[in-house]
């Protein structure tokens, strides 16, 4: 059964429509990535999946039934949670802090702490740091409280707003094997980027967005070697 079903959706700002007809599906425990160029429309697509903005159209199932009209934390709550792009965490607060912050919403304490244990089981470079502050962290290991703050709230989607940018490459390879391990166990994943070589690599299937539309979809591996997307992103 399909966790995730977008239907011919539409959205945008103002008298905008940034988003047309876009339709995606995330089954459960799959890896799909959703690639396009700066401005395409990626980040819209995730904020009316996690309920930051609405629908002008289409619709938006999880587990078979509509979730339009339910309210972001209602969403988390039902399993849908997001890594924001530029992560969004609390600079002057510690590690440990970011962390619980994002499950203050009646976890007993036990479970708490057992989920900032799976975090720092899977980031084992926050273990060591979780008394600093995140401002002093390096962009890498902010990315990596980002994800573990998105995992507090047991997820069974975790949807990824470029977390691959403005960091090293061996860092992204760190995060990303961390990701491929998440999913082992059942994970859903909605890995969106403008590294589009990256995430194909990292993800079964994708979608290609090509201002607000999808112009391309399929198994990762083909669209990797696809003339179109070799040609607009890949360099030729
Ligand atoms: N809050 C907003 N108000 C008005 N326009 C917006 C707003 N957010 C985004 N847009 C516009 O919507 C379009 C799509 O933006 P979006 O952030 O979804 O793109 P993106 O694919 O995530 O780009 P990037 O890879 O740079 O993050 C852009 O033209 C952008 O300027
Ligand atoms: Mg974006």
């Amino acid at each position: 059964m399909s966790n995730l079903i977008v239907r011919g959706i539409s959205a945008g700002y103002g008298k905008v429509n940034v988003v047309r007809d876009v339709s995606l599906t995330v089954p459960e425990g799959r890896r799909i990535a959703l690639v396009g160029s700066n401005g395409a429309g990626k980040s819209t697509i995730v904020r009316t999946i996690n309920g930051l903005l609405a629908l002008r159209g289409g619709s938006v199932q999880w587990d078979g039934v509509p979730i339009e009209s339910m309210r972001v934390h209602q969403r988390t709550r039902a399993g849908i949670a997001t890594v924001p792009e530029g992560r969004l965490l609390f600079p002057d607060c510690t590690v440990t802090e970011n962390l619980v912050a994002a499950s203050t919403w009646g976890q007993p304490k036990i479970e708490r702490q057992r989920s900032i244990e799976v975090v720092f089981d899977l980031f084992s470079r926050l273990r060591e740091r979780s008394a600093q502050r995140v401002g002093t962290l390096s962009g890498g290991e902010q990315q990596m409280v980002a994800i573990g703050r998105a995992l507090m709230t047991r997820p069974r989607l975790l949807m990824l707003d470029e977390p691959s940018i403005g960091l090293a490459p061996k860092v992204v390879g760190e995060i990303f094997e961390a990701l491929g391990r998440l999913t082992g166990s059942g994970l859903s994943l909605l890995l969106v980027e403008q590294n589009v070589q990256l995430s194909l690599r990292s993800v079964d299937c994708a979608y290609v967005l090509r201002r607000g539309e999808l112009v391309l979809e399929g198994n990762a591996a083909d669209l990797l070697d696809h003339p179109f997307v070799r040609e607009a992103y890949l360099g030729g």
